[in-house]
């Protein structure tokens, strides 16, 4: 059974959220499909409207690869509207070679070259695939400043005074190691970008994906995903840094230490937008390392969630309207059906949701899915939060294959794919309790 609140993909598979937008009155969901196979391979962009994260239209495939420079690929970026139209900025790939008798896939991780690219629709529903295509930034060939197969993922965003600004995950080599980085570009007109500036923090992976920088409350953050910040699996994070932010000379300083978005083992690539109230929303992909037994579908995006700023801290809630869905008590808990349980931890609280165990060992919460996962490969199937000072609050919101959970008001969240849960629960020793499901 497909998940019910978390947005798949008709069928096959799905990655990163791209160019989501609140654009004349609809919200435009892209996202990276392979729209043949349940696996990665040649990205498309595929396309849903919706009004309100609950009820998602499927439209047909947006972006696909159609130019010599996108030939193999259309890979993960934003969208801004700009005179009315909708400008979709994407990373178009090219492979220096594919598998031996697969055109779908590279060869090796490195087989590939990236260039910038633009499409432009008059109206987000049509995309000329033939015409309305832009190269925007081409290859980097200069190895000092980035990477000419890995730069990627253009995050584009209009400033107060209507500069059009972009930021650009990359890598950049010194000492033979690769360093992350993102690059910053400017534009007058949405289309002829120039190079401004860079960041790079050498203890942070090796190659920052999706990159985000945004404001809230006079708050800088950044957002990126980097590729192997852990030595165990999964080695690929999505983390957030509060940083200060000069959008004129585009000069980032780190203000403290980088956090893990979510806790959990399967959160990546996350991307932000504002909606209709000028609210601050990020939605991130779940990785699924399999598909659900007997169906087609692979991987889902989290519910949308609301950031905003407490004390200097960024914090994670559910989207109003689908927390205001779960509206009726029950005493028992039916996996057939999504819910909310707000429970209070202690030390001594034991949690098992037809499974899935929730415990408090050493002032941070722990969870395991061990018996409702995959244990055939390397992946963890145990996660834990940083210490939580003697408060364990959890509003634990459950969807077929998913829990997303938020922990002291959404100081931090942690997420995990659950597979085959079993048809009872064990809650013992807590503090107070409350579910509710969808009348
Ligand atoms: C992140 C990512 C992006 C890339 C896309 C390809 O998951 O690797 O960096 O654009 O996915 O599908």
């Amino acid at each position: 059974m497909k998940p019910k609140l978390h947005f798949t993909a008709p069928r096959n598979w799905i990655n990163d959220p791209n160019g989501l937008i609140y654009y004349k009155g609809e919200y435009h969901v892209f996202y990276q499909h392979f729209p043949y196979e349940p696996f990665w391979g040649t990205m498309h962009w595929g396309h849903a409207v919706t009004k309100d994260f609950i009820h998602f239209k499927d439209l047909p495939i947006a972006l696909y690869p159609s130019k010599t420079y996108d030939r193999n690929g259309c890979f993960s970026g934003s969208a801004i509207e700009l005179d009315g139209k909708m400008y979709l900025y994407y990373t178009a790939i090219q492979y220096l070679e594919s598998q031996d008798d697969y055109i779908h896939i590279q060869k090796n991780n490195d087989d590939i070259l990236a260039t910038q690219a633009l499409m432009i629709s008059e109206d987000g529903y049509h995309f000329d695939n033939r015409k309305d295509k832009h190269l925007i930034i081409d290859t980097i060939k200069d190895e000092t400043l980035g990477n000419d197969r890995h730069t990627r993922d253009p995050k584009v965003w209009k400033t107060e005074d209507n500069k059009i600004c972009m930021i650009l995950g990359s890598k950049m080599k010194k000492d033979d190691r690769y360093y992350g980085e993102v690059l910053f570009y400017e534009s007058e007109d949405g289309i002829d970008f120039h190079y401004k500036n860079r960041f790079i923090d050498e203890s942070i992976g090796d190659m920052w994906e999706c990159p985000d920088i945004f404001k809230i409350n006079g708050h800088w953050f950044m957002i990126f995903s980097p590729e192997h910040i852990r030595k165990e699996q999964p080695q690929n994070n999505a983390v957030y840094m509060p940083v200060s932010f000069d959008e004129k000379n585009f000069q980032v300083k780190r203000k403290g230490d980088y956090i893990f978005i979510d806790q959990g083992l399967d959160f990546y690539a996350p991307q932000t937008f504002l909606d209709e109230n000028h609210q601050r929303i990020m939605i991130g992909w779940l990785r699924m390392r399999e598909t659900v037994k007997g169906e087609e579908w692979i991987g889902m995006l989290t519910m949308p969630r609301v950031l905003t700023v407490k004390d200097d801290q960024l914090y994670q809630d559910v989207l109003p309207q689908i927390k205001q869905l779960f509206v009726k008590s029950v005493d028992k808990i039916d996996f057939n059906q999504p819910f909310v349980m707000k429970v209070t931890m202690n030390e001594n609280s034991h949690i098992d949701l037809g499974g899935f165990q929730l415990y408090i060992q050493d002032d941070q919460l722990y969870v395991n899915r061990e018996s409702v996962s995959i244990c055939n490969d390397e992946v963890n199937n145990i996660s834990h939060t940083p210490k939580l000072n003697g408060r364990y609050d959890l509003e634990i919101y459950y969807d077929h294959h998913v829990f997303e959970i938020f922990i002291n008001e959404g100081y931090y969240v942690l997420s995990q794919v659950v597979y085959d849960l079993k048809d009872d629960h064990v809650i013992d020793n807590v503090n107070s309790l409350n579910i509710k499901v969808i009348d």
